[in-house]
């Protein structure tokens, strides 16, 4: 059996994927979940949330070891096989594979396996494409985990798509803009033609060989739902402004990612917003200093005042969000297995 995949997508930058992949990750372990986040990001900005420059420099310089998630599939660049990856142990039961600025040079490879993969000799490409889930699979049993979670860069190309590929469930976070509802109208079929074509490549391949000669993610990509961050909004401009594109959102996400249609008129009348985030202001760069999730500040860390009532706050919506991600999982889980 592997262990469960959850992914924080959308192409459009700065909407939260790793502030979420982040805290969700941290929420989870303190609710007693063991888990690995992976850092497919080559921008490797969750790394550097987890982890401090001194830390990073060590493992981006370290000569011989898989110590970041490139480094445990650059082997198949080459002749060789992946890599067990060096798991950086962040809490007795949260892991991490860290993420490394150079993964951007595997997007050519993986753009060739995804072409190679519908051709005689299928073995090696499957090999490159399912390398990130492999990489993860092999984290998760390392250190027991239940669960992996998964931050990608701003983007549609190779790296994503196997990402998404290797990704049970995924969640798409989208700013409170325009950009962010057009972009949803691109993203929705992005995922629905990257499932197809992995259904097509797992179909033609078990068509000739009874079964494949290797462990491969079953591309479900169950969308679980979004979550609305407002974080973007600029204040100065009035709240209508902000809400003409957010309340369109139901109807986009329905169409563009479910393929069906909803009478939502609004995120809080639809099931499958799982949350709306606000702008949690001056707590966000007291976390990053302090290198801590928000909800997890103290005086100490100069949440005083007013701002340990926001903490708290920002414990409940990230603990909401965190149980609704679960039972979705769940949900999911059991509706696969009663169409199977
Ligand atoms: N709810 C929030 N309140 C305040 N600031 C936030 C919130 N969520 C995210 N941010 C901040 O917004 C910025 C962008 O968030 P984040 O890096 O998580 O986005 P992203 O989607 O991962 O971006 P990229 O596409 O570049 O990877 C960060 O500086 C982050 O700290
Ligand atoms: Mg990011």
């Amino acid at each position: 059996m592997s262990v469960p995949v959850l992914t924080f997508f959308n192409n459009r930058g700065g909407v939260g994927k790793t502030s979420l992949v982040y805290h969700v990750s941290w929420m989870l372990e303190g609710m007693g979940r063991t888990v690995v986040a992976v850092d497919l990001d080559a921008q490797a900005n969750l790394t550097a949330a987890f982890l401090d420059e001194d830390r990073l420099e060590s493992l981006w310089e370290e000569d011989g070891g898989a110590t970041t998630v490139h480094r445990a599939i650059l082997p198949l660049t080459r002749v060789g096989d992946i890599l067990p990856p060096r798991v950086e142990r962040i809490a007795d039961q949260l892991h991490l594979v860290p993420g490394d600025v150079a993964l951007a040079t595997f997007e050519d490879t993986l753009s060739g396996a995804w072409a190679d993969s519908l051709g005689e000799d299928p073995y090696r490409a499957f090999r490159i494409l399912s390398a990130f889930w492999q990489v993860a699979q092999m984290a998760a049993e390392e250190v027991s985990a239940e669960l992996i979670l998964v931050d990608v860069g701003p983007n549609l190309g190779a790296i994503n798509r196997s990402a998404i590929i290797a990704s049970d469930y995924v969640v798409i976070p989208l700013g409170a803009d325009l950009f962010s509802l057009q972009g949803l109208k691109n993203l929705g079929p992005k995922l629905n033609e990257w499932r197809r074509g992995w259904r097509k490549r797992l179909d033609n391949w078990s068509a000739s060989h009874a079964e494949p000669p290797l462990p491969l993610p079953e591309g479900g990509m169950a969308p679980l739902g979004y979550v609305v961050q407002q974080h973007g909004v600029r204040l100065s401009r009035p709240v209508k402004a902000y809400d003409r594109w957010v309340n369109r959102m139901p109807a986009v996400y329905h169409e563009a990612v479910l393929e069906s249609t909803t009478t939502a008129a609004a995120p809080a009348q639809d099931p499958e917003c799982l949350a709306t985030l606000k702008h949690y202001r001056s707590l966000v760069p007291m976390g990053q200093e302090a290198r801590k999730p928000i909800f997890r500040l103290t005086s100490a860390d100069g949440a005083i005042g007013g701002h340990g009532q926001a903490v708290q706050d920002a414990y409940r919506d990230y603990r909401i969000l965190t149980e609704t991600l679960l039972a979705r999982m769940e949900a999911a889980e059991r509706r696969r297995r009663a169409s199977a």
